[in-house]
């Protein structure tokens, strides 16, 4: 089995736990990370209706702090598509009130028109796609011009700093153990550290995403830089 099909393997053996690991490995920081996400996307968005595809959407966690932001914003959302190649991830999202159509595929040939969305996302999933400039390009081609794109993810930093050391022995040591135990898959919460050490640097996913045409409007750095968010739009 190819390296992709086995990532996706992966997610569909730990769907169950996934919500629930989540909260608990992130102390429940990751929900200011998306709501703030969501929030600020949707302010440098400005407009006051927009179709959603959230991709590598798993068990559609971010959508649902999209239609949060959007109501305290005034921001209709007409229409969210959550895309995922993981039937099992899939399945743990249709159990929810989301409000979305579930479409099972790939971030690198999601089967909508061209121009059909407002807003794209992509939380804590681009790192787990192999080919990530084509997974670029294809977002570029789903937006509208002007359209904007929000990436969640943990990128690859030097952790040298104290605090550095104290998240990097985390990610290392600490998140993989509570992963086994509570995991079906162990090697999910091993292969979550290594693949933030093969990752890209927060630099070098922006000149992925200015290769791909996309203008930079937003780069944070979320908590000891765990987490890092990208608003970038696409130009008219
Ligand atoms: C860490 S989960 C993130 C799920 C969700 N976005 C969230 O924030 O909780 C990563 C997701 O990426 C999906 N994935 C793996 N390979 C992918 C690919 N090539 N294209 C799109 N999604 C992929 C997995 O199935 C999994 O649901």
């Amino acid at each position: 089995m190819d390296k992709q099909q086995s990532i996706i393997r992966m997610f569909d053996e730990i769907s169950p736990t996934y919500d629930k690991l989540n909260r608990v490995l992130s102390f429940g920081v990751d929900r200011r990370w998306r709501r703030r996400g969501c929030e600020s996307a949707l302010k440098i968005f400005g407009g006051k209706s927009a179709i959603l595809i959230d991709a590598a959407t798993g068990t559609g966690d971010l959508i649902a702090f999209w239609r949060k932001a959007a109501a305290k914003l005034g921001v209709t959302i007409d229409l969210a598509y959550g895309v995922d190649p993981s039937q099992n991830m899939l399945s743990v999202a249709a159990t929810k009130p989301l409000n979305a159509t579930l479409i099972k595929s790939e971030a690198t040939a999601i089967p909508l028109p061209d121009g059909e969305a407002d807003l794209l996302s992509i939380s804590y999933g681009i790192r787990n796609v192999v080919e990530i400039d084509k997974a670029l390009a294809e977002f570029y081609r789903l937006l509208k011009p002007n359209g904007v794109l929000l990436i969640l993810e943990f990128m690859r930093v030097e952790r040298k700093s104290l605090s550095g050391r104290f998240v990097s022995f985390y990610l290392k040591r600490v998140l993989p153990a509570i992963g086994r135990l509570i995991s079906k898959d162990p090697r999910a919460y091993t292969y979550l550290p290594e693949s933030i050490d093969d990752f890209l640097s927060a630099e070098e996913l922006c000149e992925k995403l200015k290769s791909a045409g996309f203008e930079i409007a937003q780069v944070w750095d979320e908590t000891f830089k765990i987490s890092t968010r990208f608003i970038a739009r696409k130009r008219q």
